[in-house]
Order: structure tokens, then C-alpha cells, then sequence
């Protein structure tokens, strides 16, 4: 059986871990969580960017070497994962031997075969983004837009890969594969990137301008281009393990879609003899208070400490929810408030301490037997059991296609919708006034109502593991249910809590503290 392979991007070790590089984890996670539990084996890649300009420079900056430096901040990167409940199994850095060996065996291999060759190099540099510009990547106005920083003529001596030689593979390749990108649309962008010639790709610097990067091993006075190092790591980290390779998803922003991830990757594979990655996901970008992001003027979130702050699964869920795949989106403090009142506290935490409160005062804390499910069907008076019932399978059959479909913030939606109606049910029932009564009819009444809020908060927290791993533990935890078998079949609305022994109370998602300032504000 294939692995399902999926990677995220490898983030540059110059700052620290912000919001995006939290986000791109998070639903990496969420897609590698939900394959586990739909049964496949899964690995699951991420890690750090460490070669390059920036990297040199801000370790420069701090008076450190580099590889001190990327020692220190890989560190950051690996504690965010960690707290975040990313359930990665490998975490590479470029700087690795097992990477770097791959990386110079796969340049000599290129070199051997004739796709590499020297030549002198005459034009603009932008140190900033490391790379070569040409003419049409001015302004109307002659001027170099602002995001390539400082611009300097050059003439030098450089190793280039033949890109140009694979063009017409790759627009094949494209249109053979029209699912190769997700969301769609944006396969229409490469092939558009790709309407206009290619040119050979650059992928050296001289020694005397960059230091910090892996030599090419046929010429020492060089290294490698940090785009050819980095993607590199995908192959690098599984090469030799059986079934892993190709990739089946590769998810990184928007912003190195075109050209490194859709035009550079696939085409150094094909040029090497390796099958190319089956898909890549595409995510959209986070502003935050309606700006982008930025460290030096304080519209900044910390991943970790935010988590801390408001709960690892509150943030989880937060991201999952409010961001389309593919769409970009705004973090606000309001908006995360807002949604954490309304959907987790109220709603969910509402749930499950009614559930708990009920079960203790009317059923000694242990869920009762309800009716069967064949009286449920037939008895007139138990309609709303058998809406509630029949809602949830609706549900849940929704849940999974919109999962497989990388809807998660509708397929979260819906999870709650359904405890929405368990909470409605509730009301409906209301168990308080059942069990003041000491009608027979009116008991049993009780004992459905108590087993069905019981058995559809247990199936509304049976949803959430992949975005919410430790709410839906602690959920199981609460109602006396351990899970076994496979998910799906967990997913089947029955009478495994008969008998269970819920605890007294439990909080969920407590009042959050007040933000301090540093944190983004609402
Ligand atoms: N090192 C390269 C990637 C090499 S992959 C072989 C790089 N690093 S990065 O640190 O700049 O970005 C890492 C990932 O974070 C990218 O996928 C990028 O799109 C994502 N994000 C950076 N800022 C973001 C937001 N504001 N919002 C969402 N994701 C963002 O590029």
C-alpha cells in the first residue's frame, strides 16, 4: 500500500514562527490527521529552510555563525510544532547531512547528464530575493517594485539549469493532470506563467557573494541556489524508505506556487527520472486587523503564546474555521473572541456540561439505557430522537465528503450545526422538568433524553480529532467512552455509553484572560 505522503513548506529560519507558518501546520495536520483516521498510512513532513542570503545576514546581524544560528531558531520552529499538536514524523533541516548528501547527488547527477552548464551571466540582482530579474519584472515606470529590495548590475559566471528544455512537458503535464493544483484555478495561473518562453534556471552563487549554502560538488567556488537546495528536501527526507515517494500533497502559500513549487519542482524531478508529486495545495495568506502582518509594527501574532493564552485547540479550531482553503483571510482578536463564545464555550462547553449536570442529578452519573432503536423509529412520540438521529447521519456523511474536498470550515460548521440541534434537543426535552415527574412515561422519557444527549455529544466530539485532538479526548474522557475500532465505525450512532460513568463537571474552554499588550488586538 502507498504511504500518503504530505509535506508542508520548509519555513526560513531568519525570524521567529508567526501566524502563517502556524496556520500552514495546522492544516497540514488537519488533512494528515483526517487521512489516519480514514485508514491510511500516512507520513507526514515538515521542517526548515536554513541555506541562503537571509539567513546569513540575520545571523550575521546577531554576530553568530550561521549554523549557530540556525541551531537557535530551527529550535522555535520545532517548539511551535510541539505545542501545537502537530503530529509530524519527520522534521528535516537543509542543513542535515542526509540533505545535503541528496542535494549534491542529484546536482552531479544533472551535471553528468548535460541538464547543467556554465555560462557568463550579465544583469539585475536582487540580493533581497535572491534572484536574477529581468526586464520585464520593472515598474511601468523603469523602477524596481519595492519587494526585490536593493538592485545591482552584475556580471559573473554561473551554473544553469536547463528549465527552458521542459516547458512543453510541463504544459502537457498540466493539462494531462488537471487536478494537480488545489484550488483549481490556480493551475490556470501556472499555464499562464508558462504562455511565456522560459528561461534557464540560475542555480549557483559565487562563493565571495554567498557562503552559506550547500557546494556544488563539480565546482567548490559555488553553492547552490537556495530554491534548488530547499525543494530538494521533499525527496531528501523519505529517499530509500518503500512506498512514501511521490509526494501526494505538497501544501504551501500561495506565494511560492509559481514559479518554485508548480515549474521548478516538477521539472528537476522529470530531468532527474523521479515520478512528480501527485498534487499541490495551495493555501491563502493571513492579515491580521485587516493588515498584513508585520513584526516591526506590532500587527504581529505569536503562535505559542497565543496558544497559551486562549487554549492549543481554541487557535486550531479558530484557523480551520475561519479560513476557505485557498482563500485568504483576516485574524482578529474580536473575530477569534467572538467564535470562541459562540461555537466553543457557549455551544460545545454548553453541551457537554449540561450533559454531565443532567446524568448526575437524574441518573446517579451513569448514562441509562434509552429506548431501543426500533421503538425510536416506530413511536410517534419520539420524533424528535429520530430527527436528531437522522440529522446526525446526514452529518457526518457531509463532514467526510467536505474533509475529502479540503472544506474544513464548512465540514466545522456543520459539526456544530449538529450540536446546535443536540443543544435544541435539550431544550426541547428539557430533562430538568422530566425529572420532577413521577410518571413512568415521563421517567422513561428521561432515560431516552439523557442517552441521546449523551450519544450525539459523543458522535459531535467523534468529529472533531483531526482540528481539535485533546477537546475530543477530553470530551471521550468526560463521558466515560474509550474509543475502539475503526473511526468510521465510531461514527455509527449506537449504545456504547450505556452504563458508562460520566465525571461530575468538566471546562472545556474557560473564560479567556485579557490580552496583554504585544498580542494582537481586536
Ligand atoms: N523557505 C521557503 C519555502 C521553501 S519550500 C521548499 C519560504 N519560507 S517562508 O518562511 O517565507 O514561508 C513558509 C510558508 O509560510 C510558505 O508556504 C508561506 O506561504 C507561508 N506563509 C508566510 N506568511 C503567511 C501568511 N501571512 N499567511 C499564511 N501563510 C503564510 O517561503
Amino acid at each position: 500500500m502507498k504511504t500518503f505522503y504530505i509535506t508542508t513548506a520548509i519555513d526560513y529560519v531568519n525570524g521567529s514562527p508567526h501566524l502563517g507558518h502556524a496556520y500552514e501546520k495546522v492544516l497540514t495536520d488537519v488533512i494528515a490527521r483526517f487521512r489516519r483516521m480514514m485508514g491510511d498510512r500516512v507520513y507526514f513532513l515538515t521542517g526548515v529552510d536554513e541555506h541562503g542570503q537571509k539567513v546569513q545576514q540575520s545571523a550575521r546581524k546577531r554576530g553568530i555563525a550561521p549554523q549557530q544560528f540556525c541551531d537557535e531558531v530551527s529550535q522555535e520552529f520545532r517548539a511551535m510544532c510541539a505545542k501545537l499538536d502537530i503530529s509530524n514524523d519527520d522534521f528535516i533541516r537543509t542543513t542535515e547531512q542526509r540533505h545535503k548528501d541528496v542535494v549534491a547527488r542529484i546536482l552531479q547527477q544533472l551535471y553528468d547528464q548535460g541538464e547543467i552548464y556554465k555560462a557568463e551571466y550579465k544583469g539585475f540582482y536582487s540580493t533581497r530575493q535572491e534572484q536574477f530579474l529581468q526586464e520585464k519584472d520593472r515598474n511601468p515606470d523603469g523602477s524596481w517594485p519595492e519587494i526585490f529590495g536593493e538592485v545591482t548590475e552584475i556580471t559573473e559566471a554561473n551554473y544553469f539549469f536547463k528549465l527552458a528544455k521542459y516547458q512543453d512537458w510541463l504544459i502537457r503535464f498540466l493539462k494531462e493532470n488537471d487536478n494537480f493544483i488545489f484550488p483549481r484555478y490556480r493551475q490556470k495561473q501556472v499555464l499562464e506563467f508558462l504562455s511565456e518562453p522560459l528561461n534557464d534556471l540560475c542555480i549557483s552563487r559565487p562563493r565571495e557573494r554567498l557562503e552559506w549554502g550547500i557546494p556544488l560538488p563539480f565546482d567548490t567556488n559555488y553553492v547552490t541556489y537556495v530554491w534548488f537546495d530547499a525543494l530538494v528536501n521533499y525527496y531528501s527526507a523519505v529517499e530509500g524508505k518503500e512506498g512514501v515517494w511521490p509526494a501526494d500533497f505538497h501544501v504551501i502559500g500561495k506565494d511560492i506556487l509559481v514559479p518554485p513549487h508548480a515549474v521548478y519542482w516538477p521539472i528537476m524531478l522529470k530531468a532527474c527520472g523521479l515520478p512528480t508529486p501527485k498534487s499541490i495545495l495551495a493555501h491563502g495568506w493571513w492579515s491580521i486587523n485587516g493588515s498584513k502582518m508585520s513584526k516591526s509594527t506590532g500587527n504581529f501574532v505569536e503562535p505559542i503564546e497565543f496558544a497559551e493564552r486562549y487554549g492549543v485547540d481554541a487557535l486550531r479550531f479558530f484557523m480551520i474555521r475561519e479560513m476557505s482553503v485557498g482563500q485568504d483571510s483576516d485574524f482578529s482578536l474580536n473575530q477569534f473572541l467572538a467564535r470562541y463564545n459562540a461555537e466553543l464555550a457557549n455551544n460545545l462547553g454548553n453541551l457537554v456540561n449540561r450533559t454531565l449536570n443532567m446524568t448526575n442529578r437524574f441518573a446517579g452519573g451513569v448514562v441509562p439505557a434509552g429506548a431501543s432503536a426500533a421503538e425510536i423509529a416506530a413511536d410517534a412520540n419520539l420524533a424528535p430522537e429520530r430527527e436528531l438521529r437522522a440529522l446526525w447521519e446526514k452529518t457526518r456523511d457531509e463532514f467526510i465528503t467536505l474533509c475529502e474536498g479540503f472544506q474544513f470550515h464548512i465540514a466545522l460548521e456543520r459539526a456544530f450545526a449538529f450540536v446546535t440541534a443536540t443543544n435544541r434537543y435539550v431544550e426541547q426535552r428539557a430533562p430538568w422538568k422530566l425529572g420532577k415527574s413521577t410518571e413512568a412515561a415521563d421517567q422513561a422519557l428521561l432515560k431516552t433524553a439523557l442517552a441521546t444527549m449523551a450519544e450525539a455529544l459523543r458522535l459531535g466530539a467523534s468529529l472533531l480529532p483531526a482540528v481539535m485532538p485533546t477537546t475530543a479526548q477530553k470530551v471521550y474522557g468526560v463521558l466515560g467512552y474509550t474509543p475502539g475500532g475503526s473511526w468510521r465505525d465510531q461514527l455509527v450512532w449506537g449504545e456504547s455509553l450505556t452504563g458508562a460513568k460520566v465525571a461530575e463537571t468538566a471546562i472545556l474552554f474557560p473564560r479567556p484572560q485579557a490580552p496583554e499588550a504585544g498580542t494582537a488586538k481586536g
